[in-house]
């Protein structure tokens, strides 16, 4: 077993945000996380990737329990956050040398993914010029080589595929499938349900930090389509009366 996420929960104030959290995930697996906004999501990545704290319960990685020993955890898993936090003023270059060396990765093993991972992402063009200056894309692109560097046996991946173009989420796709045939397991979060639903190999649901479905998804999508699942597990309106409602007030306005 790669994660378990036993009974966690976890509070911001006296707001419960994860509910007493179950989830099991094996090694080479790419686990799906999906749930709209504000379902807790991002705070459940952030606890496997040993960034954030937890109230209950426990989230075990590798077998290396979260709580007590984030520097472990950081060790092994490799976490691109849903915004990255970059250093503008170098370049790409300059920050992977850097990561490599806070990674204690020695030098030649760093240039040598590097190299490889910029051809893979076709940002060589990029790579020597300041951070800040690049795409929104370009910029995820530079996270997400950052978080691969010291090829972890974990990859947490919070809504990373947002700003990649169709060709790099290809290849992007491609490289998860093969890190998980490799043993890595790969765990993340999308509002894309297209991409989970061709991407992962389970998948869980959330609403309200609890998890509403969980399994395989080739099961959750031969009962339904996968929207149509989402939908109805995670809404506590009727949809298209919200639709026709919204359509009403619209038309009212134009008039
Ligand atoms: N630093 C924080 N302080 C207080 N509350 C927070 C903090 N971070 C998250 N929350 C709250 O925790 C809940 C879950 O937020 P989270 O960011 O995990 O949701 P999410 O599922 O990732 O949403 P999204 O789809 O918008 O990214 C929300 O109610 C949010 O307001
Ligand atoms: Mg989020």
């Amino acid at each position: 077993m790669a994660i378990l996420i036993d009974s966690l929960s976890k509070f911001y104030g006296s707001k419960e945000v994860l509910s007493g959290l179950n989830m099991q995930i094996d090694s080479g697996q790419i686990y799906g996380i999906l749930g709209p906004n504000g379902s807790g999501k991002s705070t459940l990545l952030r606890i496997m990737a040993g960034i954030s704290q937890y109230d209950k319960g426990n989230a075990i990685i590798e077998n290396i329990e979260a709580k007590n020993n984030p520097i472990e955890i950081r060790r092994i898993v490799g976490y691109v956050p849903e915004t990255p936090y970059l250093y503008e003023s170098l370049t790409p270059m300059e920050y992977f040398g850097f990561i490599g060396s806070i990674r204690d990765l020695n030098r030649e093993t760093t240039e040598r993914r590097t190299r490889d991972l910029i051809k893979a992402f076709g940002m060589e063009e990029y790579s020597d010029q300041f951070i800040g200056s690049l795409s929104f894309g370009t910029k995820q692109k530079v996270s997400i080589i950052a978080a691969l560097l010291h090829n972890p046996k974990v990859l947490i991946l919070d809504e990373s595929m947002n700003g990649l173009d169709p060709h790099s989420a290809k290849i992007f796709r491609d490289l998860l499938r093969s890190l998980a045939n490799d043993g890595a397991t790969v765990v993340f979060s999308t509002h894309i349900l297209e991409i989970a639903a061709n991407v992962c190999d389970r998948i869980a649901i959330m609403k309200d930090g609890k998890v509403m479905a969980e399994g395989k998804t080739s099961s959750l999508v031969a009962e339904k389509n996968l929207e149509d699942l989402f939908i109805q597990l995670t809404s506590s309106e009727d949809i298209k009366m919200v639709v026709n409602a919204l359509r009403g007030s619209l038309r009212n306005e134009s008039t």
